[in-house]
Parts: structure tokens; C-alpha cells; sequence
């Protein structure tokens, strides 16, 4: 898939199934959210595969959709703040856009290798560091599940680029 055709076929996938996801395309979705660039390459996050039949009650509780279990994969990113860049001028930490950037990076090389994934972050930010056993500086970002597409791709709705592009 060329890039263009890649942004567009990516879609958030909200029915999976229970097909497995094979340990090659699993490391290559992983390759890519290593080679995500960060602010001074520090690298400040760490990324959390579940399997999701070993862990079904519990990310029941941190996102209770039948939906999300429904993949043989949830991935999960956190966003480390005291390994982050911090730029000097107002003290603003990058760690959740660095982290942001790294999910990114792994949803696109998923879509590519035609597994489904949603960008979740509507989950209680508590149940997701018992879960993960997070101290409190580290910040969960987002959950995804990992796995086949269940559903159909839908046209995508957005704004016109003249309401979000202003050339100065
Ligand atoms: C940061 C972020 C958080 C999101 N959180 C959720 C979520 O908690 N639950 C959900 O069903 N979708 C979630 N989404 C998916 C968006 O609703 C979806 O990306 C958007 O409607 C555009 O649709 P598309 O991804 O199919 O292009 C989230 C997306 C982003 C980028």
C-alpha cells in the first residue's frame, strides 16, 4: 500500500476476529513504534501487549466494550514524563506527544499489514495503572486492540481543509 492509500484505509475497527495475530506481523508493528522519532530521541515511553484471552476480565474493567476483547491482542502505550524532553522555555514535557507519535506509528504499520486497530483513551487512567502497576508519574496514553477487522470500512467525515489550514 503506498502511503496515500494507507491514511486512507485506515479506519478505527470496532469489531475483530479471533483470528491470531502472527508473531511477524506483531514484531513489525512493534519495529515501527521503535523507529517513531521523539523529542531528543529519549524514547520516554513503554508499550504493553496483552493477551487479551489471559486478561479479558480485567480490560473488561478498564474499557467495557465486547468489542475490545474481541482481538487477540490490546496494546497499550504509556508515556514515561521524568525520561522526557522538557523544553526550557515554559517547562511543557513531551512525553504524551512523543507517545502519541509512537502509537501512530505502530496503527499505521498495522493498517499496512491489514490488522484493525481503535485508538482508545476513554479508559479510567487509575484502573489502567493497577493494571499495568504504573507508578504515578507514568501517564497511559492510549489502549488499542490488535487483530482482524470484523467490519467494513466506512468514509471518513472531516472537516474541509479551508476551515483547518490557514496559509500566513
Ligand atoms: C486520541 C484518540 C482517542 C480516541 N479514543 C477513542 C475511544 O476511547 N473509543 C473509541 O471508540 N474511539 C476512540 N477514538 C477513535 C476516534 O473516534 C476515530 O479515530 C475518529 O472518529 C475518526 O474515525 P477513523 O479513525 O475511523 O478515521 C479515538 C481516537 C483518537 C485519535
Amino acid at each position: 500500500m503506498d502511503f496515500r492509500e494507507l491514511v486512507q484505509e485506515r479506519y478505527s475497527v470496532r469489531a475483530f476476529k479471533a483470528d491470531p495475530v502472527e508473531q511477524e506481523k506483531l514484531d513489525l508493528v512493534l519495529a515501527a513504534a521503535r523507529l517513531a522519532p521523539t523529542a531528543a530521541n529519549r524514547q520516554p515511553f513503554r508499550i504493553f501487549v496483552f493477551d487479551t484471552k489471559k486478561h479479558r476480565a480485567e480490560l473488561q474493567r478498564l474499557y467495557p466494550r465486547d468489542w475490545f476483547v474481541q482481538a487477540p491482542l490490546v496494546i497499550g502505550i504509556v508515556a514515561v514524563r521524568e525520561e522526557a524532553w522538557t523544553r526550557r522555555y515554559d517547562d511543557e514535557n513531551y512525553a504524551v506527544v512523543d507517545a502519541t507519535i509512537v502509537f501512530d506509528h505502530l496503527i499505521l504499520q498495522a493498517a499496512d499489514l491489514g490488522l484493525g486497530t481503535c485508538w482508545i483513551a476513554a479508559f479510567d487512567p487509575e484502573i489502567a495503572r493497577q493494571l499495568l502497576n504504573l507508578p504515578q508519574t507514568w501517564q497511559p496514553v492510549a489502549f488499542t486492540p490488535l487483530g482482524y477487522p470484523a467490519d467494513d470500512w466506512r468514509e471518513k467525515k472531516r472537516r474541509d481543509l479551508t476551515e483547518l489550514v490557514t496559509f500566513v
